[in-house]
């Protein structure tokens, strides 16, 4: 990477879980990255302390004292700044929407953490890229599909991500009834935040990562799948026409892809990853993955190939679903059954606007909330 370049990053979530790993790797290249613009919601704490470390020029967060406060409007304001090159996207459900639109069509770079922004609006985003809006995924699946991809011209015919299976991959649907948020929360082999490690339990984490794969490849729902990997070392594979197959491996670290993503198309020594001994790794497993076991998983496939405002009404209601599970007001099981009863009341035409998504997913949190009672 030349000596002389430097990217200017605006992390959107910074009090997060990908938020706080970025500015590790922010910390690891300070040659390479400054930080320009944090912006965080309720930890006003925590963002404090990073204004401190880091000093930016704009800062944002629903709790910040005026003083430190200096964009008003927000989100999409930070991720418009004229000294931004780099939008790193990592605030949780809708929240990530308009910014991400809003940088792209500005032809800023998104690093896009949030997935929620993909699957409620996949159309509309594809079309921001195809008119020149730079979206790197920092997801590691799609991170994984997009390192494979680089250097191919050829259609590929058919792409498989890798899912742990979450916290309750070794037991059955009928032994789920009476877990406990912390349980949920114990995933095998990944740190997260709590709603993304739910949805990793439930795995509608994976379906939002097959949406995601869909909209940023180009490819058809039904050359997609997902294959359970307890080891989490390997993230995708790619299949090429030929036959012949390439998968990315890593130990489970969001940092490499953050870095790859901030750094692209550059890939630089000095970072996090742990180096891989082959000859140490022993066997690596790969099971069919049982949707019977997985509601959440099937609804959100569902979902996804009917389109239109599906996915932001699923998006919508998984988010008060687990947000109820998290606060002790419903049952994990409860989870999809909510999700699937504000799934069928939705009904959606073919061609589907930004207002009409955002009007959706507002829809879908009020409704599951009346349905659930709470
Ligand atoms: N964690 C991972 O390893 C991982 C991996 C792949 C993809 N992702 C995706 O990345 C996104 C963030 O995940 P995470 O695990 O970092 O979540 P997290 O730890 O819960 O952090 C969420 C961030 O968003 C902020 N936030 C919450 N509600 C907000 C709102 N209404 N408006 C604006 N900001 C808001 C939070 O601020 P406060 O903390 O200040 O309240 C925090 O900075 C999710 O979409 C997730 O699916 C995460």
């Amino acid at each position: 990477m030349a000596d002389d370049l430097m990217k200017r990053v605006a992390i959107l979530g910074s009090t997060g879980s990908v938020g706080r790993q970025t500015l590790d790797v922010v910390r690891s290249f300070p040659e390479h990255l400054s930080v320009v613009g944090l912006a965080g919601w309720s930890n006003s704490e925590l963002l404090e302390a990073q204004i401190g470390e880091f000093n930016p020029k704009i800062t944002w967060s629903r709790g910040l004292s005026e003083e430190t406060q200096n964009v008003s409007d927000g989100l999409e304001e930070m991720a418009t700044h004229p000294d931004v090159d780099v939008v790193v996207v990592a605030t949780t459900g809708f929240s990530s929407l308009s910014p991400t639109l809003a940088a792209l069509r500005l032809g800023k770079t998104v690093a896009l953490a949030s997935k929620e922004a993909v699957v409620m609006a996949g159309s509309i985003i594809q079309r921001e890229i195809q008119s020149g809006g730079k979206l790197f995924p920092v997801d590691s699946e799609p991170s994984a599909i997009w390192q494979c991809l680089q250097g191919e011209s050829s259609e590929v015919s058919g792409l498989t991500l890798t899912a742990s299976g979450g916290a309750f991959r070794d037991r059955s649907l009928d032994q789920l009834d009476d877990v406990t948020p912390e349980e949920a929360l114990a995933h095998p082999t990944w740190q997260m935040g709590a709603k993304i490690t739910v949805d990793s339990a439930t795995l509608m984490n994976k379906a939002f990562e097959i949406i995601e794969a869909r909209w940023l490849f180009g490819v058809d729902w039904d050359r997609i799948q997902a294959v359970i990997h307890p080891q989490s070392i390997v993230h995708s594979f790619v299949e090429f026409h030929d036959g012949s197959v390439k998968a990315q491996l890593a130990f489970p670290d969001m940092r490499l892809p953050i870095q790859y993503a901030l750094m692209y198309p550059e890939r630089i020594s000095g970072g996090f990853a742990e180096r891989m001994e082959i000859e140490k790794l022993g066997s690596l497993e790969f099971y069919p993955l049982d949707d019977t076991k997985y509601p959440c998983y099937r609804e959100g496939l569902k979902a996804a190939r009917l389109g239109g405002t599906y996915p932001a009404a699923l998006c919508g209601a998984d988010d008060v679903a687990v947000e109820l599970f998290l606060g002790g007001k419903i049952s994990f099981l409860a989870i999809s059954e909510l999700v699937k009863r504000v799934l069928v009341e939705h009904k959606s035409g073919d061609e589907t606007s930004l207002e009409d998504i955002v009007s959706v997913g507002n829809w879908a949190r009020i409704r599951a909330h009346e349905l659930a009672g709470i």
